[in-house]
């Protein structure tokens, strides 16, 4: 058992240990030495009990006194020893503030975006609101609203998307990838009566195998004016005004009749060559173009959303971007834009 003299030498031991310790490291052994569970002034308080008492009060103090120093004594030499350390560290890392800094990489709005805002700031020059609607989207309003009856090839189970179908016979109710941005037509009047200028642009899919002009994914825009007295000649002026924006004065354009469900007459729209103007060559083989498909709003789509076509009636039109995107800029594939490369991505 530790005598009061016997504490004192094991005090300058540990005080010496601590006056020479040069890290850190050397500085907690020390402690766990003197002060951990097992150390040496701990053995000490903790066979206490055994000693007569006044051997235990006579030592106790002693060795709680001890134990003070001890930790007062360590704390100091800590402080010193992480100063030290500091300063070391400090002086080894100079900084060589000549080097040239780190660039964050920037990134730059990608092509179908930037050409999806230069349609729609068109049709808002000419008075038009921007429409959304979901891009999961009910049978309804993607085919049955929009005159496209259950058997139209369109709703086969070959074109689109369905979430979830339970019978084979295609239901109102089923939920779907919208195939085009049509049905935003119908939420928006259904929404609200005539006059009607809106511009909706926004994602549709297909079942397609993506090939260089195929993608599963692909943006569209889609127009819809409803007023009183509007004709096909509206129709066609606005679109003459949109394709001498977009694509420069002297670019001309073209309709030819097509069908589509939920308009009549209905017609598909291309513009004139860049390189040729219309004449055929290398690039567009005929001199023509197409971008998109457009019409008067056929009565009975009218009828469904409340509207009375006696009234009123409108022009319709759907335009894909990727394909706009693809005649301006000459990009040969539409997979390009959804790869992800930079080095295309930055191009624009
Ligand atoms: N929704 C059609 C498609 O995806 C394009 C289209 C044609 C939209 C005629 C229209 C329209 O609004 O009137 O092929």
């Amino acid at each position: 058992m530790a005598s009061r003299m016997g504490l004192e030498i094991m005090y300058e031991e540990a005080k010496d240990a601590i006056e020479k310790a040069s890290d850190l490291r050397e500085l907690d052994q020390i402690r766990i030495e003197y002060l951990g569970k097992k150390g040496k002034i701990t053995s000490v308080l903790k066979s206490l009990g055994k000693l007569s008492p006044e051997e235990r009060k006579e030592i106790g103090l002693v060795a709680n006194k001890v134990r003070q120093n001890l930790e007062t004594d360590i704390a100091e030499k800590q402080e010193e020893l992480s100063r030290l350390e500091i300063e070391r560290r400090l002086a080894l890392e100079s900084v060589d503030i000549t080097l040239p800094g780190r660039q964050p990489v920037f990134g730059n709005r990608h092509l179908i975006a930037k050409v999806i805002q230069d349609i729609t700031n068109i049709f808002i020059g000419l008075g038009y609101k921007i429409a959304e609607g979901p891009e999961i989207e009910l049978d309804y309003y993607n085919f049955k609203a929009l005159n496209t009856p259950a058997d139209h090839p369109a709703r086969s189970l070959q074109d689109t998307f369905y979430i979830k179908r339970e019978s084979i016979h295609p239901s109102d109710n089923d939920i779907l990838l919208r195939t085009h941005t049509s049905p935003v037509q119908i939420r928006v009047m259904k929404k609200q009566g005539p006059p009607v200028y809106i511009i909706a642009p926004g994602k549709a899919f297909r079942r397609d195998v993506p090939d260089p002009t195929h993608s599963p994914m692909f943006h569209q825009v889609e127009g819809l004016a409803v007023d009183k007295g509007i004709t096909f000649g509206d129709l066609k002026g606005t679109l003459e005004e949109f394709t001498r924006q977009m694509f420069g004065k002297d670019r001309q354009i073209r309709l030819r009749p097509h069908f589509f469900p939920f308009t009549e007459p209905s017609a598909e729209v291309d513009v004139s060559c860049a390189v040729c103007r219309g004449a055929g060559c290398r690039i567009c083989g005929t001199g023509w173009l197409e971008i998109l498909g457009a019409g008067m709003v056929d009565p009975n789509v009218l009828m469904e959303v409340g509207y009375n076509p006696e009234e009123v009636s409108g022009f319709a039109f759907g335009m894909g971007v990727e394909r706009i995107a693809m005649l301006m800029y000459g990009v040969p594939d539409i997979r390009m834009f959804f790869d992800n490369d930079m080095r295309f991505v930055k191009q624009f």
